[in-house]
């Protein structure tokens, strides 16, 4: 047996094609447009004149499409999948399809087994040897271990031990007409084709399917070329209604653009323009998946605990200004991965929000079932409607943003501005603080967002891509701002580091000489948002501050405070809005300055090293 073996956990894409023709260029695209949820290695497993054969390769697709065309793979039913290794080295040998020992099986996976240690360890034998050092791989021992001839009741036997999430697309060796499929708290679906039936854990790895049925957590599946059956987690067959059909999904056509982080950019004013129309009826917001009483908000709600990760943190820092300025609710924002773990101070008189673009990433649901334990009121922020967030929260704000590929987000960001706007609109209104003429305000304010948003992008796109080529070959950035525009330094430093490398830090314009102005010298980067007025002046002297030591500094301002920064100085001059609502503009700026350095410098922009679009472990 081998000794200690580190689990390697897993955020990745699965899927799984049956056909009357050959699936391998299909299944190879499909698992091209999952890429963006990890790139690490990838790796399929086929049934070839009825053995399985097994190919796997370091690094991204295109390695194993260069193969299937040299090696010219044919099959009618095979699996594939691309991964994202958080422990152990994205190797071949912890690329998946794993298989069983004796071959049999062959196994995809999605999600994290939780338990695999205490499995290795009280159900299989002292003896198993394992090739990887993957959690999945215990799956498909215990698939060789209750199997007796009947592939689905071997599944149902291996799926009630396993603790954690799981997608899994399965091959077995005596089935060849077969892919099998199980899930529990990781999305699987099955699709009826033109020519065949699919798995995936992503509508958009699949082109069109006039049948659609969702594995449900326990539930099993096993499809041929022209049927699917669905079993409970006992192997009990069941009947299953199909609920919709995959329409073809537009977001994998790059639209002429060079990436998509550009294309989700220039996307903003219609995510803005959706979420804002969902959120605003009549002058006044209205939310329609959101159930809290207006007796708990007025009565019993105390304080607001927002929790999130990376940019959607970064989004909180901006709705906790914007909640408390709008209701006088003291708010608080959290980093998911350290709330999960603190002492939590939530009760019943909480609220705690949530925010995540995928609605999948782990932290952040972890952090979002302790506040239910505490007896939290739970409202999440989320784009993918069917998310475990969106499942798991009582109240939600959906934003549509739309499908968004490029790792560093953009777009979902913008949309999770404005549901903070509207969010704290309401709980002012409820509270009394935000009167109907001020709503009617805000709310027509929102309606212009969009359109201001298309304008920032337009003005602006020029001046940023000749400002880029003075920061690609620095080695360092700086970020500060103060308040909202402090969370927008933030917001631009993560994106700038995140899509070129270039070492970036963000700090509150104040703290800087606590320390960190002993980097700035003559040269240096910085970038100063000023986009509030009530600290301006103070901003202003910071800026004078890095300035006396050497340092380059951009400023990002709004119009009406262009001439008040200018003094021989680089400005970025956003248009006007309501204080509340410039966070959306000053943003923009940043993420094309991210875009246009990172394209400088020639880097992998929709798929930055190490990263992967959902983070689904910790
Ligand atoms: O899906 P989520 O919004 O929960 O993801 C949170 C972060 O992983 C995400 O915002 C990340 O920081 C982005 N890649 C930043 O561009």
């Amino acid at each position: 047996m081998q000794t200690k073996i580190k689990e390697a956990s897993i955020v990745c894409g699965i899927i799984g094609e049956t056909s009357v023709k050959n699936v391998m260029p299909e299944l190879l695209s499909g698992l091209k447009k999952l890429e963006y949820r990890g790139y690490d290695s990838a790796g399929v497993a086929f049934f070839d004149n009825g053995k399985i054969n097994r190919v796997r390769c370091k690094g991204k697709i295109e390695g194993l499409e260069k193969l299937a065309v040299t090696e010219n793979y044919e099959s009618r039913v095979a699996i594939g999948h691309t991964r994202w290794a958080t422990h152990g080295e994205p190797t071949e040998n912890n690329a998946h399809p794993h298989k069983s020992p004796d071959g049999k099986f062959f196994i995809v996976h999605n999600g994290i087994i939780e338990n695999s240690d205490e499995i290795k360890k009280t159900l299989l034998s002292a003896e198993s040897v394992f090739e990887s050092h993957t959690d999945t791989e215990v799956f498909a021992h215990l698939l060789e271990k209750y199997y007796d001839g009947e592939p689905v009741s071997a599944i149902a036997k291996a799926q009630a031990v396993l603790k954690g999430s799981y997608a899994f697309g399965i091959l077995c060796s005596d089935y060849p007409q077969n892919i099998f499929a199980a899930a529990s708290g990781s999305p699987l679906l099955a699709v009826k084709s033109k020519n065949g039936f699919s798995i995936t854990s992503d509508s958009g790895a699949i082109n069109t399917g006039t049948e659609v049925y969702r594995v449900c957590d326990g539930e099993i599946c096993r499809l041929s070329c022209d049927e699917a059956e669905f079993f409970d987690a006992a192997g009990e067959k069941i009947s299953k209604q199909s609920e919709s059909t995959v329409e073809k999904d537009d977001s994998f056509d790059k639209a002429g653009y060079e990436h998509y982080m550009l294309k989700e950019i220039y996307e903003q004013p219609t995510a803005v323009k959706n979420t804002v129309s969902s959120l605003v009826a009549l002058g006044s917001i209205s939310l329609p998946d959101v159930t809290l009483d207006d007796d708990f908000i007025i009565e019993k709600l105390q304080k607001i605990i927002i929790i999130a990760c990376g940019s959607a943190y970064h989004t909180g820092i901006v709705g906790k200004h914007v909640i408390e300025s709008f209701s006088g609710i003291p708010c608080s924002v959290e980093i998911a991965s350290e709330f999960r773990y603190s002492v939590p101070l939530a009760d019943e008189n909480t609220l705690a929000v949530f925010v995540s673009q995928s609605g999948e990433t782990a932290d952040t649901l972890a952090s979002l079932r302790l506040a239910k334990r505490c007896g939290a009121q739970i409202l999440s922020i989320v784009n993918v409607r069917n998310s475990v967030i969106a499942r798991e929260s009582e109240n939600v704000i959906f934003t549509k943003a739309g499908r968004e590929i490029a790792v560093a987000t953009t777009k979902a960001y913008s949309a999770q501005l404005v549901a903070f706007y509207a969010l704290g609109i309401l709980i002012g209104r409820v509270k009394g603080c935000v009167s109907v003429e001020q709503e009617e305000k805000f709310t027509a304010e929102l309606l212009r967002l969009p359109e201001k948003i298309q304008d920032t992008l337009a003005q602006l796109d020029e001046e940023i891509k000749n400002l880029s080529k003075e920061l690609y070959t620095c080695s360092d950035a700086f970020f500060i701002g103060r308040l909202k525009d402090y969370a927008i330094a933030c917001e631009g430093a993560l994106k700038l580091k995140e899509v070129s490398y270039i070492n970036t830090q963000s700090y509150a314009a104040g703290e800087l000489k606590h320390g960190t102005i002993s980097l700035i010298e003559n040269g240096t980067p910085v970038f100063a948002v000023a986009g509030e007025s009530k600290v301006f002046s103070k901003t202003l002297s910071n800026i004078c501050e890095v300035e006396a030591r050497g340092a380059r500094v951009t400023v990002i301002t709004d119009n009406a405070k262009q001439s008040l920064v200018a003094n021989g100085r680089t400005v970025i001059a956003v248009p006007d809005t309501l204080s509340e609502f410039r966070p959306s503009l000053l943003v923009l700026p940043l993420q094309l300055l991210s875009y246009y350095t990172a394209l400088l410098r020639g880097c992998d922009i929709d798929r930055p090293k190490n990263l992967a679009k959902s983070v689904t472990v910790e």
